[in-house]
């Protein structure tokens, strides 16, 4: 039975412990704007889990509500309707806040901070004092490709470096919940193969709970664990893909049967919603 204060599984049993719940839960999620007096359905009950140390990615058209969800499961943006559990507690939107690590889409540095502060962001957000957080920062820019550069400022950054500083910003506070908002749209292929094995190599050290949304069904496939694809606006989960590689993940599976297969499965999902009318 579903009872907000009673997770469930999907088949309706009852979760004996918040040990047992996933680590994200959210069920018939609705959420609308209001755009020049005219309101807009982006959600229309949207469920979908996210286990522990699971990488979900999370694939759908343009405007089908993406961004928006990441916004609810952040604590950004108050859901119309439904119910988010985290961790198997129910929770309202403003205590979701600070619970998750969030990569906004078009995630921007601070022009005006060296790469050593702007990487603290994160962490001055969650209370640490600035000079401790940026200790922090530059102990770990070795790590994600940055040694050399902590003071530099965004401009004298490359794209993929600028990339790796947001990513930073975005780990660093050491959330059991990751949400990624097409953290390598911007960047030329070679870059982004590259950082997507740089992610799958910090997922398998750290094995948070991810959820990555992006365009690029390779990529989903890559790191993900879990494919879920979303309907055209107003967005519900269309079709659900267990990805069928290995881990650790290796750059020459991409040309492995298995994984030619998932692309097929995928693009044909994506093909299937991509024309049907809403
Ligand atoms: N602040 C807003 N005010 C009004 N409408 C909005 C707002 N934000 C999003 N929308 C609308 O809600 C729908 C879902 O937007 P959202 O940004 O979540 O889509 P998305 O799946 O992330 O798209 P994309 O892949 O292009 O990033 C879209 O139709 C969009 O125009
Ligand atoms: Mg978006």
């Amino acid at each position: 039975m579903t009872s907000p204060a009673n997770p469930h599984a999907p088949d309706g049993t009852p979760y004996m412990s918040p040990a047992q719940a996933p680590r994200l839960e959210l069920i018939d999620i609705v959420s609308t704007y209001v755009e020049r007096g005219r309101r807009l359905t982006a959600l229309a009950g949207l469920s979908l889990q996210v286990g522990k140390a699971e990488f979900v990615a999370l694939v759908g058209p343009s405007g089908s509500g993406k961004s928006t969800l990441l916004d609810i499961v952040s604590g950004l943006l108050i859901e119309d309707s439904g119910t988010v559990f985290i961790d198997g507690e129910l929770t309202a939107a403003a205590q979701r806040l600070g619970k998750s690590a969030y990569m906004q889409q078009r995630d921007l540095l601070l022009p005006w901070r060296t790469t050593v502060s702007n990487a603290a962001l994160g962490l001055e957000a969650s209370g640490v004092p600035r000079a401790e957080a940026e200790q922090r920062a530059s102990a770990q820019l070795q790590r994600f490709g940055l040694n050399g550069f902590g003071g530099a400022y965004p401009a004298q950054l490359s794209g993929g470096m600028r990339q790796r500083a947001a990513f930073l910003r975005t780990i660093l506070p050491r959330k059991d919940l990751v949400l990624l908002d097409e953290p390598f749209g911007a960047l030329d292929a070679l870059t982004r193969a590259d950082l997507q094995m740089w992610l799958a190599g910090l997922w398998e050290q750290e094995r948070p709970s991810v959820l990555l949304v992006t365009h690029d069904v390779e990529e989903a496939i890559f790191l993900a664990d879990r494919v879920i694809v979303l309907t055209p606006r107003p967005g519900r989960v269309a079709f659900e893909l267990t990805v069928s590689l290995l881990r650790p993940r290796m750059r020459d599976m991409i040309a492995s049967p298995a994984f030619i297969q998932d692309r097929a499965t995928l693009l044909h999902a994506l093909g299937l919603v991509g024309h049907s009318s809403t």
